[in-house]
């Protein structure tokens, strides 16, 4: 079993996934390129426990003993001790080969490295690495701590050992371990396209406005959440990245040809929950109405 974590990137998901790890009672160390994003991600998680103990979720004892298992690293060899490292860095092949790289040079030769990436291939980004073999994808959905599944990937040169590990370190959070094979988007974000690319097309041939469509959704499908709500809980940004990765992936197949609705967006900086508005407005974390 896994004694020490080391998570690189606190944005969204990394902030998550130490969570998640912090309240099974594992060591988490998280990192980031920006520190204040790191000292953000534990003020947000310290503020999320505080408050689930508050309503009742989890005892006081249980928040203050999640804390005390999460630290800041300031410098990636400050990550050397841990022995399971999951990257959640921006999605982007070159940056996530170059951290591996780095990160083969810091860590114990038996150490694991792991990817939470959405789309990209976790064979691509393990051949950049000297032992391939340590190298799996563990991703996770947002919010981690309530998104109960994560896809344990095995890339070509996996061990296969290795998904077993990760599958049982899963379970031991509460987690179902759906473990996938290196396809262009795995299984959840290949099944997911055309919930997202379908929707981003009514939209712009002018059938529905994004309320109505996610309505729909949500009340007559029985869908938890709109694909516009999906839009931006996910942020616009990591989105269309993934669209963009998983149509080149397949050959340029127009099935998963992204929407010209999401740049023009991002240009304007509209990246959804995080920026404060995207498809829809928010306040402090909060769903505005419409003016
Ligand atoms: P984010 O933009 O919220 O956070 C990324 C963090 O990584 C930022 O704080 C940034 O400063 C840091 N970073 C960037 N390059 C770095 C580097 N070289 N070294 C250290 N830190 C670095 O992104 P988010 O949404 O958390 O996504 C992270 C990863 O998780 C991506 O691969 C994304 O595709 C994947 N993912 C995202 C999901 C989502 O719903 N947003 C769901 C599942 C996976």
């Amino acid at each position: 079993m896994f004694e020490r974590i080391g998570v690189i990137g606190s944005g969204a998901m990394g902030r998550g996934i130490a969570q998640l790890f912090a309240t099974a009672g594992i060591a988490v160390r998280l990192y980031d390129s920006r520190p204040e994003a790191v000292e953000q991600a534990l003020a947000h998680i310290r503020e999320t426990l505080e408050r689930a103990a508050a309503r009742g979720r989890m005892t006081a004892e249980e928040a203050s003993r999640s804390l005390a298992c999460m630290s800041a690293a300031r410098r990636l060899p400050e990550l050397a001790d841990c022995d399971l490292l999951i990257e959640a860095i921006v999605e982007n092949l070159e940056a996530k080969q170059a951290l591996f790289r780095e990160l083969e040079a810091v860590v114990a030769v038996d150490a694991v490295l792991a990817t939470n990436t959405s789309s990209l291939s976790v064979t691509r980004i393990a051949s950049a690495c000297r032992h391939p073999e340590r190298v799996a994808g563990f991703h996770f959905f947002n919010p981690v701590p309530l998104m109960k599944i994560v896809e344990v990937i095995r890339g070509e040169r996996t061990d296969p050992q290795l998904i077993e590990r990760l599958a049982a370190l899963a379970e031991r959070t509460g987690h179902f371990p759906a473990r996938t094979p290196d396809s262009p988007g795995f299984l959840v974000n290949h099944a997911g396209r055309a919930y997202g690319t379908e929707a981003l097309r009514i939209l712009a041939e002018g059938v529905a406005a994004p309320a109505q469509i996610d309505r729909i959704l949500r009340d007559g499908l029985g869908f938890r959440m709109g694909p516009f709500e999906l839009f931006d809980l996910i942020g616009l940004d990591v989105t269309q990245t993934v669209m963009e990765s998983v149509y080149q992936q397949f050959y340029q197949d127009p099935r998963y040809t992204p929407s010209h609705l999401l740049a023009p967006r991002l240009a304007a900086g509209l990246l959804g929950r995080k920026s404060g508005e995207g498809f829809y407005r928010y306040a402090n974390g909060d769903l505005q109405p419409d003016p």
